[in-house]
């Protein structure tokens, strides 16, 4: 079958793409895209380590097809830091041992990401909900609940901050 032109926008930069229309996501974001911090895991939609956000939903992209990205927003751990600084999740999983080996950590940062930007303060077992997608084999996840409740105080007091000098 012939190759679409698919337009996408990544991490806030307009991309084109050509690629088969049985091309996925993930494909596309490591191999046309060169954006290797998304992982494969299963290539089936079982275990997380590809998950990234699509137009504001947590997705994992080796079950989306290349046509379904047509026009999306997508946002991939590397889209997570700005500036030159790591993003308060990054640093707070380094500071609470929320990875090992490191292979699940992209998609679970994303599924942290993702759970953050729609609750400042969630218990821990609506954490354990965001990330019940993500599998690791190595931190029993305590430490990506204490990472994500470390995160989001820094993002509650960043917050606070900013309401108090605009007034
Ligand atoms: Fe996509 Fe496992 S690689 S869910
Ligand atoms: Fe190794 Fe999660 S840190 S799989």
């Amino acid at each position: 079958m012939a190759d679409i032109d698919l337009r996408l926008k990544v991490n806030g930069k307009l991309q084109h793409v050509q690629a088969e229309p049985a091309r996925t996501l993930l494909a596309i974001l490591r191999e046309n895209l060169g954006l290797t911090g998304t992982k494969d895991g299963c290539s089936s939609g079982d275990c997380g380590a590809c998950v990234v956000l699509m137009d504001g939903r947590v997705v994992n992209s080796c079950m989306v097809l290349a046509p379904q990205a047509e026009g999306a927003e997508v946002t991939t751990v590397e889209g997570l830091a700005g500036n030159g600084e790591l993003h308060p999740l990054q640093r707070a999983f380094g500071e609470t041992w929320a990875f090992q080996c490191g292979f699940c950590t992209p998609g679970m940062l994303i599924s942290c990401h993702a759970l953050l930007l729609s609750n400042d303060n969630p218990s821990r077992d609506e954490i354990l909900g965001a990330i019940a997608g993500n599998f690791c084999r190595c931190t029993g996840y305590q430490g990506v609940v204490n990472a994500v409740e470390r995160a989001a105080a820094e993002l509650r007091a960043a917050r606070a901050g900013r309401e108090v000098r605009n007034g």
